[in-house]
């Protein structure tokens, strides 16, 4: 009799669900399909050659160190860099109110296991990002959505979400929100709905968790205060941060700032999950910082994915069918943008037609904690080249053209078929 596994699994292990989203993804991976859906920066921001330099000189002064075990708090020095660099935003902060993690993903495990026990309720975005989706589902986390605007979230109806929630005896525990360049949605959030959240969070006492990865990714527009800044230490907001979309994906570093008294538990958290974040790595981005790139860095990555954000906009205008009701976001920053279809149409099941003509994208309905948004997709424009966007979103004005008429004609009532 073979082991019967299910039966040991925790429960919080058997409430974990396959992804669709990867087996969509796995479709992708065909070389002739152009694919919007990613979530990369382009390979060639990493700065290899003075990584190169960085790495042999670290090796050669201070390898017997940066090799080893480290705290789980996360290097000082790399600590007092980031607190140089974050106050040249506005961000004022001190060291030990900053855990070093390994990259966000890692912060928000920590943000879901610190704050919530099964059933325990929390708001984010509808849409939002998918990776907070699987955290908190993984310890049973429940997801209120509330919609976004050209604005960013309906800081009005996270009001009223609250009020109704606290009736039910479900208050949430925090608002979790992307304010810069929002993944999935490119928008962002208005300074007035900053302050709003704030004070929702103060009328209320919860937390509010601002994950800013994309923050320093912004290609037109004036920057925003954080709501960190807003916050002036009074201890309402944790933003997170991460090198993955400014330096390198692949160290699997960023960090949180907050309060002490949740560091210190994210601390206790972390030290059961991974005792340390890579030194070696720290080490590096610590040279990096110190010997001034990382700003010089972001300027270029800001001039290569602010001409393809240009491309895929123009691109959108010259082929997308005039449909009523299609319509696409035109973020100011970050990496994606987010199309809506009209209501009648699903981007799930065209998805099938839209990897038969070589195209992809991310279905809306994952970044949708209702299961809601099956009229929309997301689009990634850092990854592919220039002349990719364009053939890409001509193929896509295609497949949503075609999938209109047959929506229109009521063909579409059968289950789509994975090619
Ligand atoms: C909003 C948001 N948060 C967190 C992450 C996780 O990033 P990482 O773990 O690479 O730092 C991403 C990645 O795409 C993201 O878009």
């Amino acid at each position: 009799m073979p082991l019967q596994y299910d039966l040991l699994f925790s429960e919080n292990a058997m409430s974990f669900k396959k992804s669709a989203i990867r087996e969509l993804l796995k479709l992708t991976a065909k070389p002739e399909i152009i694919s919007f859906a990613g979530g990369l920066p382009h390979h060639d921001t990493f700065p290899i050659p003075h990584l190169k330099e960085i790495v042999a000189d670290l090796l050669h002064r201070e390898g017997k160190k940066i090799l080893q075990y480290s705290t789980t708090e996360g290097d000082q020095s790399l600590k007092e860099e980031l607190c140089k660099w974050l106050a040249k935003d506005g961000v004022s902060v001190k060291p030990d109110q900053m855990l070093i993690v390994s990259a966000s993903q890692q912060a928000l495990d920590l943000v879901a296991r610190i704050f919530l026990n099964p059933e325990d309720t929390c708001i984010v975005g509808l849409p939002t990002y998918l990776g907070f989706l699987q955290s908190a589902s993984a310890v049973r986390g429940k997801m209120v959505g509330i919609p976004l605007d050209d604005d960013g979230i309906r800081t009005d109806q996270v009001k009223d979400q609250i009020t109704r929630l606290i009736k039910e005896g479900k208050k949430p525990k925090f608002i979790y929100v992307i304010p810069d360049f929002q993944n999935p949605a490119g928008v962002t959030l208005s300074l007035e709905r900053r302050k709003h959240l704030l004070k929702i969070a103060e009328e209320f006492d919860i937390i509010i968790i601002e994950d800013s990865p994309y923050r320093k990714l912004r290609y037109s527009g004036e920057p925003i205060p954080t709501i960190f800044q807003l916050d002036q230490g009074r201890g309402y907001v944790v933003t997170l941060y991460t090198f993955s979309k400014i330096f390198l994906p692949g160290f699997r570093l960023g960090w949180i700032i907050g309060p002490k008294h949740v560091i210190e538990k994210m601390i206790l958290a972390k030290q059961g999950m991974d005792l340390c974040t890579s030194l070696f790595t720290q080490a590096i981005a610590r040279e990096y910082i110190k010997a001034d790139r990382l700003d010089g860095r972001i300027e270029k990555n800001i001039e290569l994915y602010s001409k393809k954000r240009k491309k895929m906009l123009e691109a959108l205008e010259k082929y997308m069918p005039k449909i009523e009701g299609l319509k696409w976001t035109k973020p100011d920053g970050g990496l994606f943008l987010w199309v809506s279809l009209p209501p009648s149409m699903n981007s799930d099941r065209m998805f099938y037609e839209a990897i038969k003509e070589n195209v992809a994208y991310v279905i809306g309905s994952a970044f949708h904690c209702d299961g809601e948004g099956q009229n929309t997709m997301r689009l990634n424009f850092s990854y592919p080249s220039e002349d990719e966007i364009e053939t890409g979103i001509q193929r896509l004005a295609k497949v949503i053209e075609k999938e209109k008429e047959k929506t229109d004609k009521g063909l579409n009532n059968v289950v789509p078929q994975s090619p």
